[in-house]
């Protein structure tokens, strides 16, 4: 398959939601072009094919969310699991009717403070949701992205759009245009190569079905900050907090049961104090270079959480375009916020190895 690839870094959001465009005639020249691409993308939707697209969190594979045939294209693009289900991208909160039977004032609360952004709600489906795009699960999950070049594409398609990360299934999730073209060409028909994600990490996947609601996937939005809108108690899952060392329970959200976000490289955490951390990599390094192998090391400052998300998938493809064979990376201590979200996706990197110091 020919891929098409085409640049919206031009697209600039506020002179979108004007309807105007208040730029000089070069300027307006770029974003008229990216405005030209992004119909032709949406034409690309509406045949049932598929787009790899920019949002603030990672880049998304979408196509229809209504079309089957489709979405198993997405399944198959990526090699992902078919029991995985995806998420559902709208571009204004009311059309989350189209999705779910039930808008509850739990769900408008959480959607005016925090879309569009970085948090996905599962509801309960509509019937004329295809299973293919839920897993089989009677639950949706909703997000609106927070990205001029997304919002654009779901408007002209005239439809929501399922889309998961947009990398091959098992390696880490694409922050950089160069990561999906890379995974992707030959497989996505069309590619909207953007600037690089703000974000860099997943929405937080919030339950919305469940007697209290609970955090299948933490992102960059803590549960406290979720807490707070709703006035009530917001928990994370079970199987978030064991640092993913198995009791047997089945997952909720069948994402967690998969190795995801994993470099090539054999990938080791150090966890402990920033110091004992920092002497126990450097000493990992020194003996594992001394038998011949290429070590990178992965340490982000505990005071920069929002850079150490938004740089943390790109570091690991870095890593790995300098093939080296082992990866070190210091834990982060935070255990609630932007951090414990990091930590999530590095436990999973690293296949759950981990050294305490
Ligand atoms: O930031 C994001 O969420 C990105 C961008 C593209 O929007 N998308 C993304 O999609 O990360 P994906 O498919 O890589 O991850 C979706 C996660 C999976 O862990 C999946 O199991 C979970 O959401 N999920 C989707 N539908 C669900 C449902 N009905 N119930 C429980 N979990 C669900
Ligand atoms: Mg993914």
């Amino acid at each position: 398959m020919k891929t098409e690839i085409f640049d919206v870094t031009k697209l600039n959001g506020d002179v979108l939601e004007s309807g105007e465009i208040h730029a000089g005639r070069g300027a307006r020249r770029d974003m008229d072009e990216a405005l030209r691409s992004i119909r032709i993308a949406a034409k690309t939707i509406r045949a049932g094919g598929l787009v790899a697209f920019p949002t603030e969190t990672v880049y998304g594979l979408g196509c229809d969310a209504f079309n089957e045939a489709a979405v198993k294209k997405v399944y198959a693009a990526k090699g992902r699991p078919s029991d995985n289900p995806m998420i559902v991208h709208i571009a204004r909160a009311s059309d989350v009717g189209a999705l779910t039977p039930r808008i509850t004032p739990e769900f408008v609360r959480l959607a005016d403070s925090f879309w569009p952004g970085p948090l996905t709600m599962i509801l309960k489906k509509k019937e004329c949701v295809p299973d293919a795009t839920t897993g089989g699960l009677d639950t949706v999950a909703v997000r609106l992205p927070d990205h001029p070049a997304a919002l654009e594409l779901i408007r002209a398609s005239g439809c929501p759009l399922a889309a998961p990360s947009a990398n091959l299934s098992g390696s880490p999730s694409p922050t950089k245009a160069e990561h999906v073209i890379r995974d992707l060409s030959g497989k996505a028909d069309v590619i909207l190569a953007g600037s690089d994600s703000r974000v860099g990490i997943e929405s937080a996947v919030l339950d919305l079905t469940s007697d209290i609601p609970t955090i299948l996937r933490p992102g960059v939005l803590s549960a406290d900050v979720l807490s707070e809108v709703l006035g009530r108690e917001v928990v994370c899952d079970d199987a978030l907090l064991r640092d993913g060392v198995s009791s047997g329970a089945a997952p909720k959200s069948p994402g967690m049961k998969y190795r995801h976000y994993a470099p090539k490289a054999e990938m080791l955490i150090v966890e402990g104090s920033e110091d004992r951390v920092r002497a126990e990599i450097n000493r990992l390094k020194s003996l594992n270079e001394r038998l011949g192998a290429a070590v990178g090391v992965m340490l982000f400052d505990e005071r920069a959480y929002a850079e150490a998300a938004r740089d943390f998938y790109a570091r690991l493809r870095e890593l790995d375009d300098l093939g080296v064979d082992l990866i070190l990376a210091g834990a982060l201590s935070d255990r609630t916020g932007i951090g414990f979200a990091i930590m999530n996706r590095m436990f999973k990197s690293a296949g759950y190895r981990v050294v305490k110091v």
